[in-house]
Formats: C-alpha cells, structure tokens, sequence
C-alpha cells in the first residue's frame, strides 16, 4: 500500500473523508501519534488491531471534537466529567465512563467501559470535526515499540501499511495521556501523565486513587512497554552516571536535565525529548542510553513512569 502525507491542512478533508470509508489515517495529536480508524466501522477497528499488532484485551482510546459526542459513546456520565473537560479538554486528559451498548466491545477490549480524550492538535481536532465521528486511536506505533513523536516516527513503523498520515510536527508533549476513571466509587489514575494527580484534585475537590493493581486496570500498562531496542540505564547520581559512561566501550547517548559534556551526544530530558531519544539511538544503532534521573525528573510523575516502564537497571 503507498501511504499518502498530508502537510497542508487543508487537505486533512481528504484523510476524513478516508476514515468515513472505513479506512485508517494516522493523525497527530499534542502528545503522541495516533493510530485513527471509525469508531462505528467495524473493519477499520479490526485494522486497528491487526495493524498495530495489538492484543485483543487491549481497548482503545476514543477521540472526539465535541463535548456531546460523549453520549454517543458513554452511560451515566457523572458531573465530575463535565467539571474535568471543562477544565482539560482539549488537551492531555483520557476519562475513562462506564459503555454505551452501542459501542462494540472490540474497541474496549471486552470491557463494559469506555475510554475518552478531546486532543488539542489543530489538524486532529479538524480531522475529527471533518470525519463528523468519533476516532478510535491507538499510538500510532507497533506494539512494544516507543509511541512516536514524529512523522519519521509514525513511517518507521507504519509507513506502507496505512493510506494516510498527517504530518503535526513533532509531539509537543511527547509521553501518552493522562488516564482517570470515573466508573468507581472514587476517581482512580490510572496512567500518569503531564497533568498531574494534583490539578485533577484540586478540580474535583477530592481525593484520587492511584492504580497500583497488577491485573491493570488499564489493560495496556501489563505489556512490555515503550521499549527501544538500545539498553536504558538511569543513574541517581552523576558521578555513579560519569564513572559508567567512562567505562564502558559502547556508544551510547545521554539524557540529563543539565547538559552532559563528554564526548557521547547529549540530549535534554524532558517529556517532549524521551521517545524521541530513544527512537533516535536505535536509528544511530546506539546499545546504550544513559538517564541522569534527579530529584526533579522523579516529581514528573509522567517522565518518571515512562522511564521506570522501559527501565533495564538503575544504578
Ligand atoms: O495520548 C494518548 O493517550 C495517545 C494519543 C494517540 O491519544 N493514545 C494512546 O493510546 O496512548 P494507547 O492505546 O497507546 O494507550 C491507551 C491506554 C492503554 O493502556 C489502554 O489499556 C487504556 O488506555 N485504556 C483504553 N481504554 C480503557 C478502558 N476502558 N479502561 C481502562 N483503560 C483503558
Ligand atoms: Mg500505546
């Protein structure tokens, strides 16, 4: 299949119109590419999955431009939605509400709920707003790789194997959404993300929980995630980072807050650079990426989760 860029916005009407066929488009949205196919066409769901070489339990998040798409989508939708999206949509945020039967439970993995985020993404809100239906969109990556962050990203996985991508730019935020539940007695994090536990209290004046459940209640954190092929080494310290990288006969990359001089390429760490970092060592066929982890990094609980996922020691 030849796959088609899109760089003017005006012509995401014709990747629109593709995905009222029934066809899929990757879109780009302010933290990862997506992976976006009809919520109501069965076929392009099934795509979604076999192109994706996504588990069967894994459900998908849905993409809306409108807040009343959400009663397509959703049952018994709490005030605390309302108060979130005032507050957050567009943007970062996935809240997850208990199904609408008219959903199928294909794109939710056999669960009897539903995932839903607004992307702030001019082109992915034109896209969805074009398309008059809900997206059903995945990061737009094969399974277990780094969500991509770029068009470069998106064609090293997917290029060939889909008719469309719009091309955003790269990711201005870089690391998946946020994701709560609501369907519980209380709200409940369930991937951490840019928008922290914190501003979400303090919106709905109360107290979240944070999942901890090893059967994942948010299905996709049970498998391998976020993985470049390149070793990820995070130090606590610069010294024990130093003493390593001068050690060790492998090329490598680091990441730190502060620039690294040293004869190794420097990259900054932040939510914006990390897959891209890590996509970018595999590109150079580098085996090792060194992260300075300091106290600030750890507080972005986001940065902190993705790195810690895709982790293999810490020094
Ligand atoms: O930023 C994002 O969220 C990106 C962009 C493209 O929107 N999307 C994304 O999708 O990261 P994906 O499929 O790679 O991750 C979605 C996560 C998975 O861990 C999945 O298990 C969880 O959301 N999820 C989806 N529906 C759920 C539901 N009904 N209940 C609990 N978790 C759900
Ligand atoms: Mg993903």
């Amino acid at each position: 299949m030849k796959t088609v860029c899109i760089e003017d916005p005006s012509d995401i009407v014709i990747a629109s119109r593709a995905l009222q066929r029934g066809e899929l488009v990757v879109l780009p949205t302010e933290t990862v590419y997506g992976l976006g196919g009809n919520i109501w066409s069965p076929s392009a769901i099934e795509s979604i999955f076999r192109v994706k070489k996504r588990p069967q339990d894994n459900p998908l998040i849905i993409h809306i431009a409108d807040i009343e798409q959400v009663k397509q989508l959703a049952l018994e939708i709490p005030k605390q939605f309302y108060l979130l999206a005032q507050r957050f949509f567009p943007g970062p945020l996935t809240i997850v509400l208990k199904k609408h039967p008219q959903v199928s439970s294909v794109v939710s993995g056999g669960l009897n709920t539903v995932a839903i985020r607004m992307p702030s993404h001019p082109y992915a809100l034109k896209l969805i707003q074009e398309a008059k239906v809900p997206i059903a969109a995945p990061s737009a990556n094969h399974s277990g790789k780094p969500s991509p962050t770029s068009i470069e990203d998106v064609l090293e996985d997917l290029g060939g194997e889909v008719p469309y991508v719009i091309d955003g730019g790269r990711c201005e935020i870089g690391i998946e959404s946020t994701v709560l539940s609501l369907v519980g007695k209380k709200p409940l994090l369930l991937r951490p993300g840019i928008i922290l536990k914190e501003a979400l209290e303090q919106v709905l004046g109360e107290k979240i929980a944070i999942s901890h459940s090893k059967k994942a209640l948010c299905p996709g954190m049970k498998y391998k995630h976020y993985s470049p092929r390149a070793a990820i080494l995070v130090f606590s310290s610069l010294g024990k980072l130093q003493a390593y990288a001068s050690s060790s006969p492998c090329k490598k990359i680091v990441l730190s807050e502060k620039p690294f001089s040293s004869n190794f390429p420097w990259i900054e760490l932040s939510t914006k650079n990390l897959y891209f970092a890590y996509r970018e060592a595999d590109r150079l066929g580098y085996p090792e990426i060194l992260i300075w982890l300091d106290k600030k990094g750890k507080s972005n609980m986001g940065l902190y989760n993705r790195i810690l996922c895709s982790q293999s020691a810490f020094f």
